[in-house]
């Protein structure tokens, strides 16, 4: 099996373009499917999640042409079939959101129940609530969940959690209902204004998207677009951290600091310094780094998304921290392999008190998912000696050449 290899202790120093966002990339190929109209899609990021999504239409008769590296061009107006197997579902939880536009382009969608994953059981009840609000009617059988909806009608729903992917398969959903569908509670996170975006330009009237209360007015159909999407606010703080781990300093191009703020405070509380340069920013570490607390919670509050590669970099850093994990109940796979590189972790509930401390030494370790994936890396940038990390599919599900980003700045790390 392909490895990372990584030979710590070098400073990183350079310029790195980051990518596109993976979670706004993924439900705005997924929108395609609402339109009978032509989509052109640039600044795709190259993951695996992109090629699996777009598995999934093909399976339900979407025609997606690579126009380059980065832009797709999607036509979904000879859609047929309204099932999604499990071979895709299984592989990537996304898959869930073609249910949405599913139903409402053909009345049915069939979709294999989305297994749990290494970060939690991740059930789908909000994104069914939202279904049967509009007029679906849900059964499950032989491990499908099957919704029908002979008509939709806009509904008002309210979401117990503020959960992204619910937000988003309503959103899509109530795009082609008759009437109006109003979220509340909805979840906030900038890949959910980039959706209403994409679906506003192909005709939508979406109304509120990045807030909490989301008003979908329903259209007969929606046509043509170009959308170019947004960068990957995780990607720039997974390289912002990596920075910081190395002492090094880097400018990130094609960067929104507005999608970073919880990010960008937390290492400057830490003792990072961030300036905004343009559409970049450029981070440098030469201070002494200091403890502090993080807990995640939904936008705009601390990524769960940047907790593990948080969780790297306070095992070095003088003092103890305490992480507390609020959005998924076990996101600390990370811990027991950081651990292996002699980090003092404790995991009490849902946080983990880190002891920081001088160093971290190079060891066999395993990606548990693509975050703590990026994780070890990072980890493996400041450790005394070789890291050689396994499982690195998870890793490349999320992040577009990372090896190639990662040795452009001066990291000694390769894949093997
Ligand atoms: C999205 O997942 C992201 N994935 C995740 O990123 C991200 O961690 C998560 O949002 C939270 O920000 C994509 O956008 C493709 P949720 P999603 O629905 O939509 C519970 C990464 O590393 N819940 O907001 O699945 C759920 O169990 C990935 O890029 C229900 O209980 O997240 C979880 O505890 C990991 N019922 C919490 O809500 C539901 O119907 C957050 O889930 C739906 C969710």
């Amino acid at each position: 099996m392909e490895k990372i290899i990584v030979q710590g202790g070098k400073q990183l120093k350079g310029t790195i373009t980051v990518s596109g966002a993976k979670n706004a990339v993924l439900p705005v190929i997924v929108a395609s499917l609402l339109s009978d109209g032509a989509c052109r899609i640039q600044d795709v990021p190259r993951l695996t999640d992109v090629e699996t999504i777009c598995d999934v239409l093909g399976e339900v008769g979407a025609k997606i042409k690579i126009i380059d590296a980065h832009t797709l061009d999607i036509n979904c107006n000879k859609i047929n079939k309204f099932e999604a197997s499990y071979e895709y579902v299984s592989k990537m939880r996304a898959s869930n959101l073609v249910m949405g536009p599913l139903l409402a382009r053909l009345g049915k969608a069939k979709i294999s129940m989305p297994g749990g994953c290494a970060i939690g059981t991740r059930p789908i009840d909000l994104h069914l609530k939202g279904f049967e609000a509009m007029g679906a009617r849900i059964k499950l059988e032989h491990g499908y969940i099957i919704a029908e909806a002979p008509r939709l009608t806009g509904a008002r729903i309210y979401l117990d959690y503020p959960s992204v992917g619910a937000t988003e398969n309503i959103i899509m959903t109530g795009s082609l209902a008759h009437g109006v569908t109003v979220i509340e509670n909805a979840a906030e996170e900038p890949e959910i204004v980039d959706l209403a975006n994409f679906i506003n330009s192909m005709g939508g009237r979406i109304k509120g998207a990045g807030t909490k209360i989301v008003k979908i007015e329903g259209v007969k159909n929606l046509g043509s677009t170009t959308h170019t999407i947004i960068p990957d606010r995780i990607e720039a703080g997974s390289f912002m951290v990596a920075a910081a781990i190395t002492g090094g300093e880097l400018m990130l191009e094609n960067v929104i600091a507005d999608h970073l703020k919880p990010v960008i405070a937390k290492l400057i509380e830490i003792g990072v310094e961030i300036e905004e340069v343009g559409n970049g920013l450029y981070i440098r570490a030469s201070n002494p780094l200091k403890a502090v607390d993080i807990k995640t919670l939904p936008y705009p509050g601390f990524p769960t998304d940047m907790q593990a590669q948080f969780m790297s970099l306070l095992t070095v850093v003088q003092g103890t921290s305490v992480l507390t994990e609020t959005v998924f109940e076990n996101r600390f796979m990370h811990a027991e392999e950081l651990r292996r590189m002699g980090a003092d972790i404790k995991i009490e509930g849902r946080s983990a008190v880190v002891e920081g401390m001088n160093r971290l030494t190079g060891a066999l370790v395993r990606a548990s998912d693509l975050r703590a994936g990026a994780a070890l890396i990072i980890a493996g940038l400041a450790a005394e000696g070789v890291t050689e990390i396994g499982n690195i599919y998870h890793i490349d599900r999320g992040y577009d050449r990372i090896v190639d980003k990662f040795r452009s700045v001066g990291a000694n790390i390769s894949r093997s």
